[in-house]
């Protein structure tokens, strides 16, 4: 597969978004078709699971159903829209993937990080993100961000310990993996996180 393909990780209200656009823009410039998508969603069907998932009212939930869940509309993300843009060397910028699982599911619901990306490895077959940005930001501070902006849905509510145990993963996790998840300080300006993002980027696929 010849294409590029980035991920962008981080708790809720970390800017992804923000930072997302700007590197489409500077992949575009780089002479890239860029797919920019996101989980859970991104087809008609991880939508529709994603509705599933993130619905306040179904509080009764086990923790492998949402696993699963998440895994299964990840398994169609790749298979319908990733993995055929990578094969026409497209580069696809993804807002969310298996880290998420990885740290919300493995270390935030306890599941184990190895059972989440045993399971995810049906799911993603070959593809594997080759950089990973995570956008570093204390619990508090990305759920002071959200709250600002709207409704809860059933991920967000959960509290304020379960969303640390999700940040102190992601930070475990990019010491584990220093080579593919890099960290980058969320509470630095646009422009500085994006130079930061270009420079990883560079690094890994324009040298
Ligand atoms: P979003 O708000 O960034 O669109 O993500 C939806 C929520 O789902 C967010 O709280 C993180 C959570 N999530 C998981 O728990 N596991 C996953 O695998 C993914 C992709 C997201």
């Amino acid at each position: 597969m010849e294409g590029i393909f980035i991920t962008i990780e981080g708790p809720d209200g970390s800017g992804k978004t923000t930072q997302i656009e700007l590197l489409r823009e500077y992949l575009e410039k780089k002479g890239y078709d860029s797919v920019v998508t996101r989980e859970p969603g991104g087809t008609v069907i991880s939508e529709a699971i994603r509705e599933i998932i993130l619905n306040p009212e179904y509080k009764e939930m086990s923790y492998m159903t949402e696993l699963l869940l998440y895994a299964a509309a990840r398994a169609q993300l790749v298979n319908q829209i990733i993995r055929p843009a990578l094969i026409e060397g497209k580069a696809v910028i993804c807002d969310r993937f298996v880290e998420s699982s990885a740290v919300y599911q493995g270390i935030g619901r306890g599941l184990g990080v190895s059972t989440v990306y045993e399971v995810n490895n049906y799911a993603l077959g070959e593809v594997k993100p080759k950089l990973t940005i995570f956008m570093d930001l204390d619990a508090e501070d990305g759920i002071k961000r959200k709250k600002n902006q709207t409704e809860l849905d059933r991920m967000e509510q959960e509290d304020i310990e379960f969303h640390k145990r999700v940040v102190e993963g992601y930070r475990k996790l990019a010491e584990l993996y220093p080579e593919r998840i890099v960290p980058i300080d969320a509470t630095l300006s646009v422009e500085d996180i994006h130079s930061r993002i270009v420079s990883e980027v560079e690094k890994r696929f324009f040298k």
